[in-house]
């Protein structure tokens, strides 16, 4: 088997996905003119060559100005739907999706809207592909507690469709710190809790999302490798990271694939994961991820296999769910 076919089959969970991060320019255009909302490129061709980044705001700043396309539930459907048919070609039996609610409650979309039309697919997802999925609300760290208390809010009547919460958006000067109190109620109402930390932030950051968030994964965590206490002590606890490395050279955290830090996480013990991040403009889903990673950092397939575990242990599944998706992944060879 060549290797791209070896990456498709392997059994995988997407833990680390903006769903309006796979909003791809043909659809966002289309959405655009549907919804008569004027965009700030010309073409489709333009949107592409415009993502060209620097950093995370670089970037951040493009990414908001396209959700400004979605307005309808079926909107938001169509996004996802667009989604699941792309993991599913390249073998993703789960996926823990990310939106962004206050995006499009700034813009006066309801926020019933953004959670029906996601819910919606991710029902059909299952029946059309056997995909199964969960809702990850993020709150925006560039806007207040406040701001988050008030979402958090309008989320509370629809807590059996989300299924946890994360912290995204500018990571430098927005420390886990600012939304301790936030986490603190998420935790009590029930709900999982991941943040965004370590990806331009340092790796103080990281501990104070384990210690003041108490989250139960890392997003990115990739800077956690400046700190080897830190290091010790996500091997210790074995918390997984939700690594997206053709994002992390697209944001200019390293200068090239072959010098991104995944295998030596991966050396130390940390339970990492291959994740697309915003597939649509970092240049790839998951399995091109997994495959542009395999090639330039020489993964073996018994790391590969040991990659897509991490992912399958670290969802949010029950064990049954997860035992039929292990099994296949045990039966699949290593050459
Ligand atoms: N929102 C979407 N993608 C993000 C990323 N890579 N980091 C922080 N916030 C984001
Ligand atoms: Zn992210």
């Amino acid at each position: 088997m060549d290797l791209e076919s070896y990456v498709r089959a392997l059994p995988k969970a997407e833990l680390h996905l903006h769903i309006e991060g796979s909003l791809e320019p043909e659809l966002m255009f289309a959405l655009a003119q549907r919804n008569h909302v004027a965009l700030p490129w010309r073409s489709v061709e333009a949107t592409r060559a415009a993502y060209d980044f620097s950093n995370l705001q670089s970037f951040l700043d493009l990414y908001y100005a396209g959700a400004a396309a979605l307005i309808h539930e079926q909107d938001f459907y169509d996004l996802a739907m667009a989604y699941f048919a792309r993991a599913r070609a390249d073998g993703v039996v789960h996926a823990e999706l990310f939106f962004d609610p206050q995006t499009h409650t700034a813009r006066g979309i309801a926020f019933d809207t953004v959670l029906d039309g996601l819910e919606r697919a991710c029902d059909e997802a299952r029946v059309q592909y056997g995909i199964s999925s969960r809702l990850i609300l993020c709150f925006l760290r560039h806007l207040s507690e406040d701001d988050g208390f008030a979402t958090l809010d309008q989320a509370v009547p629809h807590l059996n469709r989300i299924h946890g919460v994360g912290l995204d958006s500018s990571e430098n000067g927005h420390p886990p710190s600012k939304f301790a109190r936030l986490f603190g109620r998420c935790r009590e109402l029930g709900l999982h809790v991941v943040a965004h930390a370590g990806e331009e932030g340092p790796p103080a950051y990281i501990v104070e999302a384990l210690d003041l968030l108490k989250v139960e994964r890392i997003d990115h965590g990739v800077r956690a490798a400046e700190d080897p206490a830190l290091v010790e002590r996500l091997v210790r606890e074995q918390i997984p990271l939700t690594v997206c490395p053709l994002s992390n050279v697209k944001l200019c955290v390293f200068r090239t694939l072959g010098e991104h830090n995944l295998k030596q996480l991966l050396d130390a013990g940390l339970k990492v994961t291959i994740n697309s991040d915003d597939p649509a403009y970092f240049g790839g889903y998951i399995g091109q991820n997994f495959l542009a990673t395999a090639e330039a950092l020489k993964l073996s397939r018994a790391e590969l296999k040991r990659i897509a575990r991490n992912s399958l242990e670290a969802s949010f599944v029950t064990e049954v769910e997860r035992a039929p998706w292990l099994a296949r992944l045990d039966a699949l060879p290593e050459n």
